[in-house]
């Protein structure tokens, strides 16, 4: 018989789970990373591709990597230990339960970063207001990545506040504070999309980039880019959801839940595009600058907009808190194997995986500025990290969780967990068993050139 609970608590409702998995799905990934790589990958055929990983691939391993999760009830390297025992299976699998360990904090480390970019601009909202003139504000966010002491300064306080917040463990703080900010974060994207409307023509070609796809646009890598994409947006392939999915009460549906994180995390991120892309196009940017894109983009609408002072800061607030409800859920499975395996107390095990984490992350703050020559495999430390994590790891753990869930736990068990009628149960069983590991095993061939 599984566990009913787990030693770390549970969440006080299903709307409270929802409520803590769209926070970590809702991030950085939807308003920072989304643009930027639809921007450098050509957009509409980048969007195409990636809305389809969401549905063929994301959303059957979401619901395998919950249900492992709540059948495990631990950490992800336990509970896959415990799974693949009540499997008969091999005891190596709680490798992956490592590999999404070690995932979580590589991509914490700048993550924490770019969390602090958004940090430090609430401050520049504060203080200084922001400019209307495009120039101005890609000239003030240049001088800002230019500095180390800066980067490096704002990646403290936001380390230093994931690790607060989770230090004090599954529900409190952490359960209210999403309550109140997702619904906060949602009307101002609509407020910037209604600005948006504002820039005349720009505004129809911003949403016929997004969304009139040409597929010369796109190559294997940038397949692969949509599709680590759909990982790294949803938050799946490295224990995160399957440790949100351990303190879920029994009897909650796992489908349904899932399939509302997806929805809100997919239209937050087109909400961030459309709001993006026509201010692009209407100042001159370049859609592929990169990942300062927002930073060059949105500050001009709060600096033209009426109201924008107090917009501005409170969007940039938002950002840092739909960060933080993310980066949390990047350091729980460390800190749940801590607590569970070395017998830390979770202030201990936040401070020493949050330390360990933050001393990566400085060499990920001094590849923006004092060490951008520095590369391996041709990449800055901020570029290889993130294509390690988002389109290798990310995806290879996805595929593992699809075939334990699929193929190597009892159907049984599996039944037992997901409660779905027959009919919906196959439709899951066969995306989880072929659709999702094929597409991630069809595009990894695709790109070492196979095909
Ligand atoms: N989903 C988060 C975002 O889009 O910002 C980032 C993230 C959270 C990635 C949790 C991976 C993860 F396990």
């Amino acid at each position: 018989m599984a566990n009913t609970k787990s030693i770390h608590g549970e969440w006080s409702s299903r709307f409270a789970y929802i409520l803590a998995a769209t926070g970590s799905a809702v991030g950085l990934g939807n308003i920072w990373k989304f643009p930027y790589i639809t921007g450098e990958n050509g957009g509409g055929a980048f969007v195409l591709v990636y809305l389809a990983c969401v549905v063929a691939i994301g959303i059957p391993i979401m619901i395998a990597e919950t249900m492992m999760g709540r059948r495990g009830r631990q950490s992800p390297i336990n509970t896959l230990a415990t799974l693949s025992t009540e499997a008969n299976a091999n005891s190596n699998w709680h490798f992956l339960g490592w590999m999404g360990v070690i995932a979580g904090m590589l991509i914490l480390s700048y993550y924490s970063v770019i969390a602090g970019w958004a940090n430090a601009y609430v401050f520049k909202a504060i203080f200084g207001g922001f400019s209307a003139d495009a120039l101005e504000v890609k000239a003030s966010f240049d001088e800002f990545i230019a500095s180390p002491v800066k980067l490096v300064f704002w990646h403290t306080v936001f380390m230093i506040a994931t690790m607060s917040v989770v230090m004090r463990g599954v529900k409190s703080g952490l359960e209210k504070a999403v309550q109140l900010l997702m619904p906060t974060l949602l009307f101002l994207l609509l407020l910037l999309v209604a600005y948006a409307m504002t820039t005349g023509e720009a505004y129809f070609k911003g949403l016929s980039f997004l969304f009139s796809p040409d597929f010369s646009e796109i190559d294997g890598d940038a397949v692969l880019t949509a599709m680590g994409h759909a990982f790294f947006t949803l938050g799946l392939g490295m224990g995160a959801i399957m440790v949100y999915g351990s303190y879920l009460p029994s009897g909650v549906s796992i489908a349904k839940t899932s399939l509302y994180i997806a929805g809100a995390d997919t239209v937050v991120a087109l909400l961030a595009g459309i709001a993006i892309f026509p201010l692009v196009f209407a100042n001159g940017l370049e859609p592929g600058s990169g990942p300062g894109l927002i930073f060059q983009t949105l500050p001009i609408a709060f600096g033209n907009m009426t109201g924008g002072w107090l917009f501005g800061i409170l969007f940039f607030v938002l950002l840092v808190f739909a960060a933080l409800t993310s980066s949390i859920s990047l350091i729980e499975p460390v800190v749940a194997w801590l607590v569970e395996n070395k017998g830390y107390t979770r202030v201990k095990a936040s401070i020493v995986s949050g330390t360990a984490t933050w001393a990566l992350g400085v060499s990920v703050a001094l590849s923006f500025n004092v060490w951008s020559d520095f590369t391996i495999f041709g990449k800055t430390i901020f570029n290889f990290l993130d294509y390690l994590t988002a389109n290798l790891m990310l995806p290879i753990g996805g595929f593992c969780i699809a075939v334990f869930a699929a193929w190597i736990m009892h159907e049984k068990h599996v039944k037992e967990e997901l409660g779905l009628p027959e009919q919906q149960y196959a439709i899951w069983k066969f995306l989880a068993s072929y659709v999702a590991p094929a597409s991630v095993f069809l595009v990894f061939l695709h790109v070492v050139g196979v095909f």
